[in-house]
């Protein structure tokens, strides 16, 4: 057993998924060989529910200045965050002369609206070409991991924040502790500190088992989330559940005693305990669907070689590391995936070696089935692609269940 990283209780194993590389490292033919490997493995704290990896993959590897992910791929994703943009421009940003900081702003979806709108903003990432993008979009960005010191010197530099934000970042953060500590130093009285993360009562409800990578140190839940606020001196005052990414929840914490909780906060909790979320029976449930899902759909793609059928995959996600590299899925079962990402195009996914290839190769005649890698754009990208189910062309989908549509 290992030590829980939020409050030092014992963290029961409940899935390991052996030797996986670097979810986000798109390599050349030339990288082969030295791929950096690690135990990818989660379990649940015994005591403050927290879920989260046996080990931890060096941030330097995991976000390197290159770091292809780009956030803007997405017009669903772009709209949510306009969306969210507004809402704190007309809630917490509305009084005068706001400061807004942003913990993993990648190519600015998010902070490009906040500083299009002429508020003072600050966008931290460590990606620097990601950040580069967001700087052509006309952001202030510091090109950091956002921790304690950096908190301290942006407080110096520019003053309290009346909102630090952060989406689908603070969960990829081991050193959680100087994260908190940081948004201490930095925010206002009264300021709050609010982020999004997939959500582990929707991982767990639909068995999305491909959200676990080593960037996903930790999955959150509405009680882990609130014990680990209490811990580290704030209290959670708000939440809301979101349908993006397969599903999210946004968690609003304020210095403790400063916002009294909202109704929600308890509504959450209750409806967690209903789903027996810190239950241990709850993942050894889990894990049986993980390799049921795994078996089925690697015998799929078996049966479809077999017959003679074409099969490429759609969306080089990180997702997919998890899924190729665990089911032992390669070139010779995908002989490609297609991504609209430039920056990983023309390489290939790490560990499982299947080349990427840009969208247009999809249609170059289309294939008999696609593995929808990136599920959770599914109805973007089914309504895109709907010429290839016109033309005969089946999706396999291997969450919540292996199908075919
Ligand atoms: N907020 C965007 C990007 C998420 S990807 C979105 O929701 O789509 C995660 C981003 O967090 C990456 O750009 C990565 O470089 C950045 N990141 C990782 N660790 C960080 C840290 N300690 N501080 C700031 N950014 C970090
Ligand atoms: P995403 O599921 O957001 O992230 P993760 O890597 O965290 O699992 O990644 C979606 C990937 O799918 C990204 O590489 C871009 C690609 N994509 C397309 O190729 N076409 C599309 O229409 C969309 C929406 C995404
Ligand atoms: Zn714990």
């Amino acid at each position: 057993m290992s030590k829980c990283r939020i409050c030092g209780g014992a963290v029961q194993e409940f899935f390991d998924f052996g030797r996986q590389p670097v979810s986000d490292t798109f390599i050349t033919p030339h990288d082969i060989g030295t791929e950096h490997f690690y135990r990818l493995a989660v379990g649940f704290c015994t005591s403050c529910s927290m879920v989260q990896q046996a080990e931890e993959v060096a941030r330097e590897r995991m976000f390197p200045s290159d770091y292809p992910y780009r956030s803007s791929g997405s017009s669903v994703m772009r709209r949510h965050f306009e969306r969210t943009a507004r809402h704190f421009l007309e809630t917490e940003l509305a009084g005068p002369d706001p400061f807004y900081v942003e913990i993993g702003c990648n190519d600015g979806i998010m902070l490009n609206s906040i500083g299009g709108a002429g508020v003072r903003h600050l966008g931290v990432d460590p990606a620097a070409e990601a950040a580069a993008v967001a700087r052509a979009g006309g952001s202030r960005v510091r090109v950091a991991f956002f921790e304690e010191a950096t908190a301290a010197a942006v407080r110096l530099a520019d003053g309290p924040a009346d909102l630090v934000f952060s989406a689908n970042t603070i969960s990829h953060i081991a050193y959680i502790d100087s994260v908190f500590a940081g948004a201490a130093a930095l925010l206002a009285p009264g300021g709050a500190f609010v982020f999004e993360d997939r959500y582990l009562g929707d991982i767990l409800a639909q068995a999305y088992f491909d959200q676990i990578y080593d960037e996903h140190f930790y999955l959150f839940s509405v009680r882990s989330v609130q014990a680990m606020a209490k811990r580290f001196g704030f209290e959670l005052v708000d939440v809301a559940h979101l349908p993006v990414h397969g599903g999210a929840m946004r968690y609003t914490v304020a210095r403790a005693g400063e916002r009294p909780p909202a109704p929600a906060v308890a509504e959450l909790l209750a409806q967690e305990r209903r789903r027996c979320l810190a239950e241990p029976s709850t993942y050894k449930d889990f894990a049986t669907t993980i390799d049921s899902n795994c078996e089925q759909l690697k015998a799929l793609l078996g049966s479809l070689r077999a017959e003679g059928r074409t099969v490429v995959g759609y969306g080089a996600t990180s997702k997919s590391a998890t899924v190729t590299n665990y089911c032992g899925i390669g070139p010779e079962l995908i002989p490609f995936i297609c991504d609209s990402t430039p920056e990983k195009q023309g390489r290939m996914t790490p560990g499982s070696h299947i080349p990427i290839r840009p969208p247009a190769a999809f249609r170059d005649p289309y294939p008999d089935y696609a593995v929808l890698f990136a599920w959770n754009h599914a109805e973007e990208i089914m309504a895109k692609e709907q010429d290839f189910r016109e033309a005969g062309g089946k999706w396999i989908l291997y969450v919540p269940e292996v199908q075919t549509v």
